[in-house]
């Protein structure tokens, strides 16, 4: 008898190793190690709290700002304002480009403010920036990174991964895969009737990106024009009564006016948290794979993304092509990680 409950303990414990065991690596297989680029921005400053609230999946090496919305000067204040907002000092912030490729510059001044982020009181964050360019950060990261180990997120102007691409093509070693938010093709754009901000801001930067071989995927405003706020939505993350939540109410009341008054729309989009939302959950969209060439010739299809959605041209499939998503599930997921904040 003692013999038996010997084996069965012995059997017991082995199960809750293997269990434990199997848990820790499906969670650490699913951690991905991300690196933000970002020039915050309204809806940039969101996606940044999504997913410095997300440490669990996105192991966040460093936040690469760059010139966009704003002055860089600007656009890195903001994301060090993010970082300290979600109590996430740990993550480096490194400053880039200050002006696109080729193009003499444009911002969104208009859109975001003066600031860079209407709608909340800014001030100078506690903690610098992190000593270095971004550019020759991405490279040294990149150049000696496990083999496509490393996710980049973009979510401004791809200007300085195209800057280190430039310098060291052979950076792509690197990178797991490349996700953007940008581009517009359905939709029509919304800085001319073809193109949308950040390829606007700086197509041959998105030029270099797409030649450069990387596993690419768009969020373009095909997809962030179907995840709109509402009343409801707002109210959701309202609810949750935090700082978080009340920065995010307070930027999102404010930077949704615009797109909701040139569309006629009852709410508007948060285009760069959807790039966070499709790493935690890519389930929540659809898309497709396809051939993308930007437009970067002096002319109205400047910045224009051409997406050759039924394969007429059977060219080579260079990016995946996000054009829809679940609104609800996307408020959901952003109202359970804001929840994780002060
Ligand atoms: O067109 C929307 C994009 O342009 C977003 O990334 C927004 O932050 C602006 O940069
Ligand atoms: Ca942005």
């Amino acid at each position: 008898m003692y013999r038996y409950a010997q084996k069965l303990h012995h059997l017991l414990w082995s199960l809750l190793l293997v269990s434990l065991i199997t848990a820790t690596s499906a969670q650490a297989a699913e951690q991905i190690d991300l690196i933000i680029d970002t020039d915050p921005g309204a809806d940039d400053v969101v996606a940044l709290l999504f997913a410095l609230a997300s440490p669990q999946e996105l192991n966040i090496r460093a936040l690469t700002t760059v010139a966009g919305n704003v002055r860089l000067d600007k656009t890195s204040r903001n994301a060090r304002l993010a970082r300290e907002w979600a109590g996430r000092e740990d993550v480096p912030v490194y400053a880039g480009a200050p002006k696109p490729l080729m193009r003499t510059p444009i911002y969104a001044e208009d859109i975001h403010g003066k600031e860079g982020l209407s709608g909340v009181t800014v001030h100078e964050p506690k903690k610098g920036l992190a000593e270095g360019n971004a550019v020759n950060y991405l490279i040294d990261t990149l150049k000696t990174a496990k083999p496509h180990s490393i996710t980049i997120a973009i979510l401004g102007p791809q200007t300085n991964l195209a800057l280190a691409l430039i310098q060291e093509p052979e950076i792509v070693q690197g990178i797991k895969e490349v996700v953007v938010m940008g581009g517009a093709h359905f939709n029509g754009g919304n800085i001319t009737p073809v193109a949308e901000f950040n390829l606007f801001a700086d197509p041959q930067a998105a030029e270099v990106v797409l030649k450069s071989g990387v596993k690419l995927t768009y969020l373009p405003l095909d997809v962030t024009h179907k995840i709109l706020t509402s009343e409801a939505c707002l109210k959701q993350i309202a609810a949750l009564n935090n700082n978080a939540s009340k920065l995010v109410g307070g930027i999102l009341n404010e930077y949704v006016k615009g797109d909701m008054e040139h569309y006629g729309l009852s709410g508007g989009p948060v285009h760069d948290a959807t790039v966070i939302a499709y790493l935690l959950k890519p389930e929540l969209f659809t898309g497709r794979s396809v051939n993308v060439v930007v437009d970067s010739r002096e002319g109205p299809t400047f910045g224009q993304t051409i997406v050759d959605w039924h394969d007429g041209l059977k060219a080579p499939k260079n990016a995946f092509w996000v054009e829809s998503g679940d609104a609800q599930g996307f408020f959901d997921l952003l109202t359970q990680r804001l929840a994780r904040l002060k």
